[in-house]
């Protein structure tokens, strides 16, 4: 059995760390609260540590951060309180805090299973599970794509994405219009087109493709 040959990551832009969090009046979860002040004499508590490198190398992490007014799939209304301490430690829970999340599996930055668009890969089981690590990680070519078109055959054939290349990053239009920070749905979004995706195929050796 053949596994989808492509892998659709939509990978977003580059965050200022300023804008980490930004998303709502007040943090909806303690998870999300940045940095404790010291108020008074009291102590402070040590702040949380971010891990960003792995095995020698820096991790570049290009993720949205989840925010209720994320766009989500045909929503107006963005992704929503998807984050609550549903029981709490200082409210009755003796034993432990349980957040609870709820959204989407393809709520921001994510990766698409086989399973996704084709109903037989679905039916058959291939979930995100079955995806190939080593094909998940490792150098990727970052490519500025035509802002004036959608992901085409043609468009590929005029990028000369050289052979050997396994892992692209397309950036397109939807990073220069900010499509991740507008809350209402936007169908206009640039994407990968069905010839598009059968050059690469094709005429490549891509076994990923993330789209920002
Ligand atoms: C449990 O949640 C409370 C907020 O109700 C928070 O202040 C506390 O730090 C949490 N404890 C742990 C161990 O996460
Ligand atoms: C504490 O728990 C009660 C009962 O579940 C709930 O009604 C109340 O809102 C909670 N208070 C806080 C501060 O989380
Ligand atoms: C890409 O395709 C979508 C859907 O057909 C369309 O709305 C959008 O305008 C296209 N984008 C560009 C840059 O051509």
């Amino acid at each position: 059995m053949e596994v989808a040959p492509l892998l659709l990551l939509p990978l977003l832009l580059l965050l200022p760390p300023a804008a980490v969090a930004a998303g709502g009046e007040s943090a909806a979860h303690p998870g999300y609260a940045h940095g404790t002040e010291e108020a008074c004499g009291v102590a402070v508590l040590p702040a949380p540590e971010r891990r960003e490198e792995f095995d020698g190398g820096r991790i570049v992490d290009i993720s949205h951060y989840y925010r209720a007014d994320m766009p989500a799939w045909e929503s107006a209304e963005g992704s929503g309180e998807f984050l609550r301490l549903a029981r709490s430690m200082r409210n009755g829970s003796d034993i432990a805090n349980f957040s609870e999340l709820r959204l989407t599996a393809h709520s921001g930055t994510h990766v698409d299973a086989p399973g996704h668009v084709f109903e037989h890969y679905y039916d058959a089981g291939f979930d995100v599970d079955t995806l190939d690590l080593a094909v998940l990680n490792g150098p990727a070519l970052l490519v500025d794509v035509p802002r004036d078109k959608n992901i085409t055959a043609d468009v590929m054939a005029s990028l000369h994405i050289p052979k050997g290349v396994r892992r692209v990053l397309f950036r397109t239009l939807n990073t220069d219009r900010k499509l991740m920070w507008k809350k209402e749905f936007d169908t206009s979004y640039v994407g990968f087109m069905k010839d598009g995706a059968q050059w690469l195929v094709d005429n490549t050796d891509i076994k990923l493709v993330g789209r920002s």
